[in-house]
């Protein structure tokens, strides 16, 4: 068996420095609120157990993923971890043995939460998920009072935290948001006159923290973000916090040929070559993540020039001109999101392109393209 460790084609480097700056800038902009960290599918796809190393020296309550198996992969860390959304049945004893905060979305749930806490001897710390207008978990505001105080009365549950989801936070002064946080406090105050209280009150997503001061200031005392720690705005919206991008996703040079003009580059023959063209493979394509909508539209950078991609992105690999190159060499460095030589390719142009939000371009980095993280 060769143990040689064979390098990879297609790589993301994660700049730690500049996530915790991210991280930093946040919860400065959102003081004297705390900062919950979203870190679910896999950090957003980045690698979940360094993006935690980076930030795990900070200040921050809790770590929050969308599932069991996520929370598991982080109680490591020193820091409580909390599942946002739901717990499925099956899933209860397990997070309740491991002291995984847990999501209130519906009474059955909380019913078989306390059950499992009354087995176990242990009183459950949960949050209490209202819908205030996102349509996709939580109580209804129509009943989230009556359900909120008939939880506090189960003996094996801790109501440490409130919490409701934005749908359209990326549009500043939406009246949809502004009267979603008035309900939100409103029940908040409702229920702490009736002697309820929650340590913990959020609902500002990074689009909130952008663009609805109310959603971080009181009765709220925490925010949570996922996307603002890599640096990565809407597309829509203010982009009120100093943010730096994160992630640069780079290749190899795989292929240099001269070409005759008249040559048809890749799948469909969707170009063909106006006159003899330096032409370059890149070992990147869209099992890596690079958009199909980037065929014939995007660009990549080598050697600090703007490389315009010719025909259609396949899966392995991708065909660009290398018209402005010097003096390319099979297995130069290819930056595909990035920065050199005064050009900039950033996650939200793919977005742009691809016609989608910039979670999607990340989340969309393929199972080979490994993840570096640095601290430089
Ligand atoms: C309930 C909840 N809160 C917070 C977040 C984090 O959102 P963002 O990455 O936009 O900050 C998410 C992610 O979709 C979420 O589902």
């Amino acid at each position: 068996m060769n143990n040689m460790k064979i390098s990879s084609r297609v790589w993301v480097e994660v700049d730690g420095k500049a996530l915790l700056s991210n991280f930093r800038n946040i919860h400065k902009s959102v003081s004297p609120c705390s900062v919950i960290v979203v870190m679910k599918a896999n950090a957003y796809g980045l690698g979940v157990r360094d993006f935690a190393n980076v930030l795990k020296e900070e200040n921050f309550p809790v770590l929050a993923v969308a599932e069991l198996r996520e929370a598991m992969e982080l109680l490591d860390f020193g820091h409580e971890v909390m599942i946002l959304g739901s717990v499925l049945p099956e899933e209860i004893a397990c997070a309740v043995e491991h002291d995984i905060v847990l999501p209130l979305s519906n009474l059955e749930m909380a019913k078989r939460i306390n059950a499992e806490g009354k087995r176990c001897k242990k009183v459950v710390k949960c949050h209490f998920v209202v819908d205030s207008g996102m349509g996709r978990l939580g109580f209804l505001l129509d009943n989230a009072f009556e359900n909120a105080v008939e939880i506090s009365k189960m003996k094996n549950i801790k109501l440490d935290g409130i919490y409701s989801h934005f749908p359209i936070a990326y549009k500043p002064g939406s009246e949809f948001t502004n009267s979603q946080i008035k309900k939100v406090c409103k029940l908040i105050a409702d229920l702490a006159t009736a002697g309820i209280h929650f340590k913990w009150r959020h609902i500002a997503n990074s689009d909130g923290i952008n663009n609805f001061p109310e959603s971080y200031m009181a009765p709220f005392n925490a925010v949570r973000t996922g996307i603002g720690l890599h640096g990565t705005y809407d597309l829509e919206g203010n982009k009120r916090v100093d943010l730096k991008p994160i992630a640069t996703l780079k290749t190899r040079l795989t292929e240099i040929r001269e070409l005759p003009a008249g040559t048809s580059i890749g799948y469909g023959q969707t170009y063909v070559l106006p006159r003899k063209t330096l032409v370059g493979v890149i070992s990147a394509g869209y099992a890596d993540g690079l958009p199909l909508a980037l065929s014939n539209r995007g660009s990549v950078i080598v050697n600090g020039c703007l490389c315009p991609i010719l025909g259609r992105v396949s899966m392995d690999y991708t065909t660009i001109s290398l018209e402005q190159v010097a003096n390319p060499q099979l297995g130069d460095e290819v930056i595909c999101i990035g920065e050199a030589g005064g050009y900039k390719i950033a996650l939200e142009d793919w977005a742009c392109l691809k016609n989608t939000h910039p979670y999607d371009i990340i989340c969309s980095f393929g199972g080979r393209v490994e993840r570096f993280f640095y601290n430089d």
